[in-house]
């Protein structure tokens, strides 16, 4: 298995999660998500434990949820609150129940063990709540894709250049070295392309038309969040590094939810340092939307080759560097969790709950 469990993952806005029973699958875990009466949010194990029916087929009554095959009743905690036809509810009749968190109208999921789960570790930087920053929610990929390419992809700036080269690059970029840095659970890829002339995001967004200092920061935050600073600033500035919020500066944030291995959504966000008007939040979206499909269609072609019969390793080059240490890191974070899991009891065959 290829995820880190022991971590929050993005199923949603908050507003995709209105009414009824919700079925999703987190690191090829199914779940059902539903609000109570009190509109808290709440993330079951989707499967019935008496005959495995997904609860999601079931019904909301209340606060509780009713499998859709023999009425067993569970509430947010994954409690069986009535079992028809017998008078107790075993406690070990439960499904379980993966925490869950909103914040800046977007859901978290904890999918590993639920007594590590800290919600003061959700990804949040100060912009989503600073008034000079203008925040946007955009919209999600659904790709056929692994989750570590999808997020591999996500820092790693040299391929803007040929695979985004009339909106996020172009060709002044292509020889340009990346730096990589890492500090903690984020791995940093970035490079500044000067002195060139602005791409076709910049010109229509920034409405540059002379040479322009551009910046590309690729912040990877274990396992795959991704924020991606870029921007654009007039040459005659000479921007230096650190002060890019001169600048015509974006924070495009990736929330890459691993789906299973074949599938990975990507919900996707924004934050401006200028234009507050929301038209502008919507033309951003446009010009992104154009640039991730053009993301997807590479990823998803890698992934149906990566299922072919494979008779070489794939080589490593220089640009390479973010990517490689971001693999090594989660490879890491899987055999941390692997070691912690030793010596589970094997489960039982079944439970007798009839008395
Ligand atoms: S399968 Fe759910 S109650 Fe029987
Ligand atoms: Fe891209």
């Amino acid at each position: 298995m290829s995820f880190v469990l022991n971590s929050w993952y993005v199923a949603g806005w908050s507003e995709e999660f209105a009414d009824g029973l919700i079925p999703l699958e987190i690191t090829g875990q199914r779940l059902v998500l539903f609000r109570d009466t009190g509109n808290t949010l709440f993330a079951l194990e989707d499967r019935c434990p008496h005959r495995l029916l997904p609860l999601s087929k079931g019904k909301k009554i209340g606060d509780t949820v009713q499998c859709g095959y023999h009425g067993m009743t569970f509430d947010g905690s994954g409690a069986c609150v009535r079992v028809p036809g017998q008078d107790n509810t075993p406690e070990r009749a439960n499904v379980r129940a993966f925490p869950v968190v909103e914040r800046h109208g977007i859901v978290w999921v904890w999918m590993g063990d639920p007594s590590l789960a800290d919600p003061a570790t959700i990804f949040d930087i100060p912009e989503m709540c600073d008034p000079a920053w203008h925040m946007h929610h955009g919209g999600h990929l659904t790709i056929r894709a692994h989750y570590l390419n999808v997020a591999e992809n996500l820092v790693d700036p040299a391929h803007v250049s040929f695979v985004h080269p009339t909106t996020l690059g172009n060709a002044a970029s292509e020889d340009v070295p990346v730096h990589v840095s890492t500090s903690g659970d984020v791995i940093r890829a970035w490079r500044w392309i000067r002195n060139a002339p602005p791409v076709g995001f910049f010109k229509e967004f920034g409405g540059f038309s002379g040479h322009v200092d551009r910046w590309h920061y690729y912040d990877l935050h274990l396992p795959s969040t991704a924020v991606i600073d870029f921007g654009s600033i007039d040459s005659a500035l000479q921007c230096s590094e650190d002060d890019r919020d001169a600048g015509v500066r974006i924070f495009a944030i990736h929330f890459v939810t691993p789906v299973n291995e074949n599938l990975t959504i990507d919900h996707w966000m924004h934050l401006r340092n200028t234009a507050a008007e929301k038209s502008a939040g919507d033309q951003i979206d446009r010009l992104l939307e154009m640039a991730f499909e053009e993301d997807k269609a590479i990823l998803e072609a890698i992934h149906e080759e990566e299922q072919r019969p494979q008779t070489r390793r794939p080589v490593r080059i220089a640009i390479d560097k973010g990517p490689t240490v971001y693999r090594k890191r989660i490879r890491e974070r899987i055999e941390a969790e692997a070691v912690e899991h030793l010596g589970e009891p094997v489960a039982p065959v079944f439970l007798d709950v009839t008395q």
